[in-house]
Protein backbone atom coordinates (compact mmCIF):
# COMPACT_ATOMS: atom_id res chain seq x y z
CA UNK A 1 0.00 0.00 0.00
CA UNK A 2 1.51 3.59 -0.54
CA UNK A 3 0.35 6.25 1.15
CA UNK A 4 -0.41 8.98 -1.27
CA UNK A 5 -1.90 11.61 0.43
CA UNK A 6 0.20 14.80 0.52
CA UNK A 7 -1.77 16.14 4.11
CA UNK A 8 -0.69 12.33 5.79
CA UNK A 9 2.75 12.38 4.51
CA UNK A 10 3.13 15.81 6.00
CA UNK A 11 1.52 15.07 9.52
CA UNK A 12 3.97 11.70 9.54
CA UNK A 13 7.04 14.28 9.47
CA UNK A 14 5.04 16.11 12.09
CA UNK A 15 4.94 13.42 14.49
CA UNK A 16 8.41 12.25 13.53
CA UNK A 17 7.60 8.93 12.09
CA UNK A 18 9.99 8.08 9.28
CA UNK A 19 8.00 6.93 5.88
CA UNK A 20 10.20 4.35 4.14
CA UNK A 21 8.82 4.15 0.38
CA UNK A 22 8.03 0.56 -1.00
CA UNK A 23 9.84 -1.60 1.35
CA UNK A 24 10.35 -5.11 0.80
CA UNK A 25 9.15 -7.79 3.42
CA UNK A 26 11.34 -9.88 2.31
CA UNK A 27 13.98 -7.77 3.33
CA UNK A 28 12.56 -7.56 6.94
CA UNK A 29 11.54 -11.08 7.91
CA UNK A 30 14.04 -14.35 8.53
CA UNK A 31 12.05 -16.36 6.22
CA UNK A 32 13.33 -13.72 3.77
CA UNK A 33 9.32 -14.28 2.27
CA UNK A 34 6.70 -10.97 1.82
CA UNK A 35 5.85 -8.40 -1.32
CA UNK A 36 6.27 -4.74 -0.55
CA UNK A 37 4.29 -1.86 0.87
CA UNK A 38 5.09 1.54 2.92
CA UNK A 39 6.80 1.18 5.96
CA UNK A 40 6.56 3.63 8.51
CA UNK A 41 9.54 3.75 11.96
CA UNK A 42 8.10 5.49 14.86
CA UNK A 43 11.12 7.10 16.87
CA UNK A 44 9.02 7.91 20.04
CA UNK A 45 6.25 5.97 21.57
CA UNK A 46 4.62 9.21 22.43
CA UNK A 47 3.48 9.85 18.85
CA UNK A 48 1.48 6.39 18.65
CA UNK A 49 -1.78 7.39 19.65
CA UNK A 50 -2.18 10.22 17.26
CA UNK A 51 -0.07 8.29 14.06
CA UNK A 52 -2.82 5.71 14.49
CA UNK A 53 -5.65 8.31 14.96
CA UNK A 54 -4.37 10.09 11.56
CA UNK A 55 -4.13 6.29 9.81
CA UNK A 56 -7.74 5.76 10.49
CA UNK A 57 -9.32 8.71 9.76
CA UNK A 58 -7.54 8.25 6.22
CA UNK A 59 -8.35 4.35 5.92
CA UNK A 60 -5.14 3.60 5.91
CA UNK A 61 -4.76 -0.23 7.16
CA UNK A 62 -1.67 -0.89 8.84
CA UNK A 63 -0.24 -4.13 11.14
CA UNK A 64 2.50 -3.80 13.46
CA UNK A 65 5.89 -5.73 12.69
CA UNK A 66 8.42 -6.66 15.53
CA UNK A 67 11.77 -8.63 14.34
CA UNK A 68 10.21 -10.49 11.21
CA UNK A 69 11.69 -13.60 12.76
CA UNK A 70 8.12 -15.58 13.29
CA UNK A 71 6.35 -14.07 10.06
CA UNK A 72 4.99 -15.42 6.70
CA UNK A 73 4.48 -12.77 4.77
CA UNK A 74 2.32 -12.72 1.28
CA UNK A 75 3.29 -11.76 -2.07
CA UNK A 76 3.66 -9.14 -4.10
CA UNK A 77 1.99 -5.36 -3.17
CA UNK A 78 0.86 -5.88 0.62
CA UNK A 79 -2.95 -4.30 1.50
CA UNK A 80 -1.46 -2.70 4.36
CA UNK A 81 1.24 -0.34 5.73
CA UNK A 82 3.65 -1.62 8.14
CA UNK A 83 4.51 0.26 11.56
CA UNK A 84 7.82 -0.01 13.53
CA UNK A 85 9.55 1.08 16.21
CA UNK A 86 12.90 2.46 16.11
CA UNK A 87 15.21 1.07 18.81
CA UNK A 88 16.25 4.11 21.18
CA UNK A 89 19.80 4.10 22.89
CA UNK A 90 20.38 2.69 25.31
CA UNK A 91 17.29 0.16 24.98
CA UNK A 92 18.11 -1.78 27.95
CA UNK A 93 18.71 -0.24 31.46
CA UNK A 94 19.65 -2.19 34.46
CA UNK A 95 18.62 -1.30 37.83
CA UNK A 96 19.51 -3.74 40.49
CA UNK A 97 17.36 -6.92 39.69
CA UNK A 98 14.76 -5.21 36.80
CA UNK A 99 15.89 -4.72 33.48
CA UNK A 100 13.56 -1.87 31.48
CA UNK A 101 13.71 -2.91 27.92
CA UNK A 102 12.42 -1.13 24.92
CA UNK A 103 10.84 -3.54 22.78
CA UNK A 104 12.59 -2.73 19.68
CA UNK A 105 15.38 -3.91 21.71
CA UNK A 106 17.14 -7.30 20.19
CA UNK A 107 15.82 -10.20 22.54
CA UNK A 108 19.51 -12.49 22.25
CA UNK A 109 21.59 -9.01 22.74
CA UNK A 110 19.30 -8.28 25.84
CA UNK A 111 20.25 -12.07 27.16
CA UNK A 112 23.72 -10.94 27.16
CA UNK A 113 23.13 -7.55 28.27
CA UNK A 114 21.54 -8.48 31.58
CA UNK A 115 24.05 -11.46 32.49
CA UNK A 116 27.08 -9.09 32.13
CA UNK A 117 24.90 -7.16 34.92
CA UNK A 118 24.92 -10.79 37.03
CA UNK A 119 21.32 -11.24 35.52
CA UNK A 120 20.36 -14.48 34.55
CA UNK A 121 16.40 -16.41 33.80
CA UNK A 122 16.82 -16.40 30.22
CA UNK A 123 19.34 -18.65 28.99
CA UNK A 124 17.06 -20.63 26.85
CA UNK A 125 15.92 -17.56 25.13
CA UNK A 126 19.91 -16.89 23.55
CA UNK A 127 19.50 -18.13 19.86
CA UNK A 128 15.75 -17.05 19.59
CA UNK A 129 15.84 -14.50 17.26
CA UNK A 130 13.65 -11.22 17.01
CA UNK A 131 13.14 -8.00 19.30
CA UNK A 132 12.02 -8.56 22.77
CA UNK A 133 8.29 -6.98 21.83
CA UNK A 134 7.73 -9.96 19.78
CA UNK A 135 9.19 -12.12 22.83
CA UNK A 136 6.87 -10.36 24.67
CA UNK A 137 3.54 -10.39 22.58
CA UNK A 138 3.46 -14.22 21.68
CA UNK A 139 5.43 -15.37 24.87
CA UNK A 140 8.78 -16.52 23.70
CA UNK A 141 10.22 -19.88 25.33
CA UNK A 142 12.48 -22.65 24.93
CA UNK A 143 14.91 -25.36 27.11
CA UNK A 144 11.98 -24.95 30.05
CA UNK A 145 11.80 -21.46 30.62
CA UNK A 146 9.00 -18.65 28.86
CA UNK A 147 9.68 -15.27 28.94
CA UNK A 148 5.99 -13.95 30.35
CA UNK A 149 7.64 -15.88 34.15
CA UNK A 150 9.99 -12.49 34.68
CA UNK A 151 7.45 -9.99 33.27
CA UNK A 152 6.59 -7.24 35.56
CA UNK A 153 5.21 -4.24 33.80
CA UNK A 154 4.55 -4.04 30.23
CA UNK A 155 4.12 -0.16 28.16
CA UNK A 156 1.72 -0.97 25.09
CA UNK A 157 -0.59 0.88 23.42
CA UNK A 158 -4.21 -0.26 23.84
CA UNK A 159 -6.30 -0.58 21.14
CA UNK A 160 -9.45 -1.04 23.03
CA UNK A 161 -8.18 2.61 24.97
CA UNK A 162 -6.65 3.88 22.32
CA UNK A 163 -3.74 5.06 24.82
CA UNK A 164 -0.65 4.15 26.08
CA UNK A 165 -0.86 2.43 29.33
CA UNK A 166 1.04 0.56 31.91
CA UNK A 167 -0.55 -2.85 32.73
CA UNK A 168 1.81 -5.03 35.47
CA UNK A 169 2.63 -8.51 34.93
CA UNK A 170 -0.15 -9.93 37.19
CA UNK A 171 -2.95 -8.47 34.60
CA UNK A 172 -1.56 -10.29 31.56
CA UNK A 173 -1.94 -14.04 31.02
CA UNK A 174 1.20 -15.79 29.88
CA UNK A 175 0.29 -18.89 28.69
CA UNK A 176 2.18 -21.21 25.85
CA UNK A 177 3.04 -19.35 22.86
CA UNK A 178 -0.23 -17.36 23.47
CA UNK A 179 -0.76 -13.60 25.88
CA UNK A 180 -3.92 -12.07 26.36
CA UNK A 181 -3.12 -9.25 24.81
CA UNK A 182 -5.18 -8.02 21.59
CA UNK A 183 -4.02 -8.47 18.02
CA UNK A 184 -3.96 -4.68 17.92
CA UNK A 185 -2.33 -4.22 21.30
CA UNK A 186 1.34 -2.58 20.44
CA UNK A 187 4.38 -3.48 22.83
CA UNK A 188 6.09 -0.30 23.46
CA UNK A 189 8.87 -1.72 26.44
CA UNK A 190 9.02 -3.87 29.62
CA UNK A 191 9.86 -4.60 33.11
CA UNK A 192 11.45 -7.45 33.77
CA UNK A 193 12.38 -9.02 36.82
CA UNK A 194 15.36 -11.27 36.82
CA UNK A 195 17.65 -13.42 39.29
CA UNK A 196 20.86 -12.65 40.07
CA UNK A 197 23.32 -15.39 38.78
CA UNK A 198 27.04 -14.84 38.33
CA UNK A 199 28.08 -13.95 34.72
CA UNK A 200 30.29 -16.96 34.50
CA UNK A 201 27.54 -19.70 36.09
CA UNK A 202 24.87 -17.94 32.99
CA UNK A 203 27.74 -17.73 30.24
CA UNK A 204 27.88 -21.52 31.08
CA UNK A 205 24.10 -21.99 30.65
CA UNK A 206 24.04 -20.04 27.34
CA UNK A 207 26.44 -22.30 25.94
CA UNK A 208 24.58 -25.18 26.42
CA UNK A 209 21.33 -23.85 24.84
CA UNK A 210 23.57 -23.07 22.02
CA UNK A 211 24.75 -25.99 21.64
CA UNK A 212 21.56 -28.13 22.08
CA UNK A 213 19.94 -25.99 19.24
CA UNK A 214 23.11 -25.87 16.93
CA UNK A 215 22.60 -29.53 17.13
CA UNK A 216 18.85 -30.08 16.50
CA UNK A 217 17.81 -27.22 14.40
CA UNK A 218 18.64 -25.38 11.08
CA UNK A 219 20.28 -22.06 12.07
CA UNK A 220 22.07 -21.12 9.14
CA UNK A 221 19.14 -21.24 6.95
CA UNK A 222 16.52 -19.11 6.36
CA UNK A 223 13.02 -20.00 8.55
CA UNK A 224 10.65 -18.91 10.88
CA UNK A 225 11.17 -21.10 13.61
CA UNK A 226 8.92 -23.43 14.44
CA UNK A 227 6.08 -23.72 11.87
CA UNK A 228 3.23 -25.37 14.35
CA UNK A 229 2.69 -25.39 18.27
CA UNK A 230 2.93 -28.43 19.81
CA UNK A 231 -0.18 -30.11 20.28
CA UNK A 232 -0.32 -31.00 24.11
CA UNK A 233 1.67 -33.55 25.00
CA UNK A 234 3.08 -34.45 21.97
CA UNK A 235 5.52 -32.72 19.72
CA UNK A 236 4.66 -31.29 15.42
CA UNK A 237 8.24 -31.71 14.82
CA UNK A 238 8.42 -35.33 15.83
CA UNK A 239 5.23 -36.40 14.71
CA UNK A 240 6.17 -34.78 10.93
CA UNK A 241 9.50 -36.60 11.26
CA UNK A 242 7.51 -39.64 11.59
CA UNK A 243 5.69 -39.32 8.68
CA UNK A 244 9.12 -39.06 6.69
CA UNK A 245 8.24 -35.51 5.51
CA UNK A 246 11.96 -34.64 6.04
CA UNK A 247 12.88 -32.38 2.28
CA UNK A 248 9.34 -32.31 1.76
CA UNK A 249 9.13 -29.19 -0.75
CA UNK A 250 6.70 -26.79 -2.89
CA UNK A 251 9.23 -25.10 -5.17
CA UNK A 252 11.60 -23.85 -2.75
CA UNK A 253 9.85 -24.05 0.24
CA UNK A 254 11.32 -27.03 2.09
CA UNK A 255 10.98 -29.36 5.58
CA UNK A 256 14.09 -28.84 6.45
CA UNK A 257 16.05 -31.86 7.01
CA UNK A 258 17.57 -30.48 10.40
CA UNK A 259 14.27 -30.38 12.05
CA UNK A 260 11.11 -31.01 10.70
CA UNK A 261 8.90 -28.77 12.97
CA UNK A 262 11.24 -25.69 10.68
CA UNK A 263 10.48 -25.14 7.36
CA UNK A 264 13.06 -23.56 5.36
CA UNK A 265 13.07 -21.28 2.49
CA UNK A 266 15.83 -22.57 0.47
CA UNK A 267 15.94 -20.28 -2.45
CA UNK A 268 13.18 -18.23 -3.89
CA UNK A 269 10.32 -19.39 -2.29
CA UNK A 270 7.14 -17.46 -2.37
CA UNK A 271 4.42 -16.98 0.37
CA UNK A 272 2.14 -19.20 -2.22
CA UNK A 273 4.66 -21.94 -1.92
CA UNK A 274 5.40 -22.03 1.72
CA UNK A 275 1.31 -21.73 2.71
CA UNK A 276 1.22 -24.69 0.50
CA UNK A 277 3.69 -26.56 2.19
CA UNK A 278 2.04 -26.00 5.20
CA UNK A 279 -1.27 -27.12 4.36
CA UNK A 280 -0.11 -30.10 2.98
CA UNK A 281 1.97 -31.18 5.87
CA UNK A 282 -0.90 -30.41 8.04
CA UNK A 283 -3.19 -32.58 6.26
CA UNK A 284 -1.20 -35.20 6.71
CA UNK A 285 -0.62 -34.88 10.01
CA UNK A 286 -3.92 -34.50 10.54
CA UNK A 287 -4.96 -37.87 8.38
CA UNK A 288 -1.93 -39.99 10.42
CA UNK A 289 -2.77 -38.50 13.81
CA UNK A 290 -6.10 -37.23 14.10
CA UNK A 291 -4.60 -34.09 14.99
CA UNK A 292 -5.22 -30.44 13.69
CA UNK A 293 -1.79 -28.40 14.17
CA UNK A 294 -2.03 -24.71 14.94
CA UNK A 295 -0.04 -22.29 13.31
CA UNK A 296 2.78 -21.37 15.84
CA UNK A 297 4.35 -18.82 12.95
CA UNK A 298 1.62 -15.63 12.55
CA UNK A 299 1.02 -15.48 9.01
CA UNK A 300 -0.18 -11.94 7.26
CA UNK A 301 -1.63 -12.89 4.11
CA UNK A 302 -4.16 -10.18 2.53
N1 LIG B 1 12.08 -34.51 17.04
C1 LIG B 1 12.18 -35.46 16.07
N2 LIG B 1 12.36 -35.03 14.79
C2 LIG B 1 12.46 -33.72 14.45
C3 LIG B 1 12.35 -32.76 15.47
C4 LIG B 1 12.17 -33.17 16.77
O1 LIG B 1 12.06 -36.63 16.33
O2 LIG B 1 12.62 -33.42 13.28
C5 LIG B 1 11.92 -34.96 18.45
C6 LIG B 1 13.16 -34.64 19.26
O3 LIG B 1 14.12 -35.65 19.16
C7 LIG B 1 12.60 -34.51 20.66
C8 LIG B 1 11.18 -33.96 20.44
O4 LIG B 1 10.86 -34.22 19.07
O5 LIG B 1 12.50 -35.77 21.27
C9 LIG B 1 11.09 -32.47 20.73
O6 LIG B 1 12.00 -31.78 19.88
P1 LIG B 1 12.82 -30.48 20.34
O7 LIG B 1 13.51 -30.74 21.62
O8 LIG B 1 13.58 -29.99 19.18
O9 LIG B 1 11.72 -29.45 20.73
P2 LIG B 1 10.42 -29.00 19.96
O10 LIG B 1 9.26 -29.35 20.84
O11 LIG B 1 10.37 -29.45 18.56
C10 LIG B 1 10.34 -26.67 21.14
C11 LIG B 1 9.97 -25.30 20.69
C12 LIG B 1 11.17 -24.61 20.07
C13 LIG B 1 12.30 -24.56 21.10
C14 LIG B 1 12.63 -26.00 21.50
C15 LIG B 1 13.67 -26.05 22.60
C16 LIG B 1 7.64 -25.24 19.95
C17 LIG B 1 6.71 -25.31 18.81
N3 LIG B 1 8.94 -25.40 19.67
O12 LIG B 1 10.63 -27.42 19.97
O13 LIG B 1 10.79 -23.28 19.77
O14 LIG B 1 13.43 -23.93 20.55
O15 LIG B 1 11.43 -26.63 22.03
O16 LIG B 1 13.11 -25.71 23.82
O17 LIG B 1 7.21 -25.01 21.09
C18 LIG B 1 9.93 -21.78 18.15
O18 LIG B 1 9.15 -21.40 19.02
O19 LIG B 1 9.92 -21.29 17.00
C19 LIG B 1 10.85 -22.83 18.47
C20 LIG B 1 11.71 -23.30 17.59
Amino acid sequence: MRIDDSKVVAALSELDVELRRSSSLAELTSLAIGGTTDLLRIKKHESIPGLLSLLDSHGVSHRFLGGGSNLLVGDSELPWVVLQLASPDPDVVVEGNFAQVDAAADLGRTVTYCAKHDLGGMEGLIGVPGTVGGALRMNAGAYGMQIGSYVREVKLYRAATRQIEILRGEQISFEYRHTSFAPDDMMLAVKLELPSKAYREILQGIRICNEKRRSSQPLGQKSAGCIFKNPPGASAGRMIDELGLKGLSVGDARVSDRHANFFVNAGKASAKDMLALIADVRERVRSAFSVELEHEVVIWNG
